[in-house]
């Protein structure tokens, strides 16, 4: 059973290659049942009220491949390694929800530089997180915002409900991405919890959210946000990095780098 990683469908053989199937995979057998989604869904989610994540972007390499990403400065959008690491430049969609649409609210705007973590791992998928300098300045309206990152490393997330938006595969049947913005609700789990599905590859640099009632990310939700709500203000706490090469919605927990562990490398490398 392999991990899979959630890139983009034209990707995902490419990114799967690098990934040794045989140093990871969910130790536990046993999953929950999962319980048939009633609702269309990020996977078992819903369709975002247009510009609800006001915060979420598209990215889109030049070698086809599709992603999210949070819109963190004026020109800086944090994202996923695995959906940039090969790339030259990408395009950020900024202001979307029907993404395949020329929507007036939309704001185009290319990467004027790359940087990917020095110590993403490709085998282990340890320090999926990347960060892309824009060419030129989002207009920063409510359809288009930057969203504050968790900093606190030490309160505890486990139980708390969090979103995951993006415009990924929206089911296990589906091949194509998602026409609209979703977002999925869940909780987040404990490390522990997590490790049972995964195995070691969770360290405290993952966040997890429970996938028992099969909401979560999908191929293509890659480098988007999960956030929480603190004091009625999102609050990103991950990105969404892997989930299981089962199935979106087998019961298995997502996986999301934690954004709080790389405070300080997103300070580092935010000029
Ligand atoms: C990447 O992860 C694998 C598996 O844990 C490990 O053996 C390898 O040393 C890591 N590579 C680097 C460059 O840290």
């Amino acid at each position: 059973m392999k991990v899979l990683i959630l890139a983009v469908i034209a990707l995902a053989a490419v990114s799967q290659a690098a990934i040794d199937p045989s140093k990871i995979k969910p130790v536990f057998q046993t999953v929950t049942p999962l319980i048939p989604a009633i609702t269309p869904k990020v996977v078992g989610g819903q369709e975002a009220d247009p510009h609800g994540v006001p915060f979420q972007v598209a990215v889109e390499n030049n070698r086809g491949g599709f992603c999210g990403g949070s819109i963190i400065g004026k020109t800086l959008v944090l994202t996923a390694a695995h959906c940039v690491d090969s790339a030259t430049w990408v395009d950020v969609t900024a202001g979307a929800h029907r993404i395949f649409e020329n929507e007036p609210t939309q704001q185009k705007i290319r990467s004027s530089k790359i940087v990917v973590h020095k110590d993403w791992n490709t085998s282990n998928l340890a320090n999926d997180i990347a960060l892309v300098h824009l060419s030129s300045e989002l207009n920063l309206d409510n359809t288009a915002r930057i969203v504050d990152l968790n900093q606190d490393t030490s309160t505890s997330l486990v139980g708390v409900q969090a979103i995951v938006s993006g415009w990924g595969r929206y089911s296990d049947g589906s091949g194509a991405l998602s026409q609209w913005l979703r977002y999925g609700v869940s909780n987040i789990m404990s490390k522990q919890d997590c490790q049972r599905f995964f195995g070691s590859i969770i360290t405290d640099n993952h966040v997890c959210l429970d996938g028992s009632k099969g909401v979560g990310a999908c191929n293509g939700d890659s480098g988007g946000p999960l956030s929480i709500a603190q004091n009625d203000n999102p609050l990103q706490v991950g990105l969404v990095s892997f989930g299981s090469g089962a199935g979106c919605e087998k019961g298995y927990p997502t996986v999301y780098t934690n954004v709080a562990r790389y405070s300080d490398w997103i300070a580092q490398n935010s000029n």
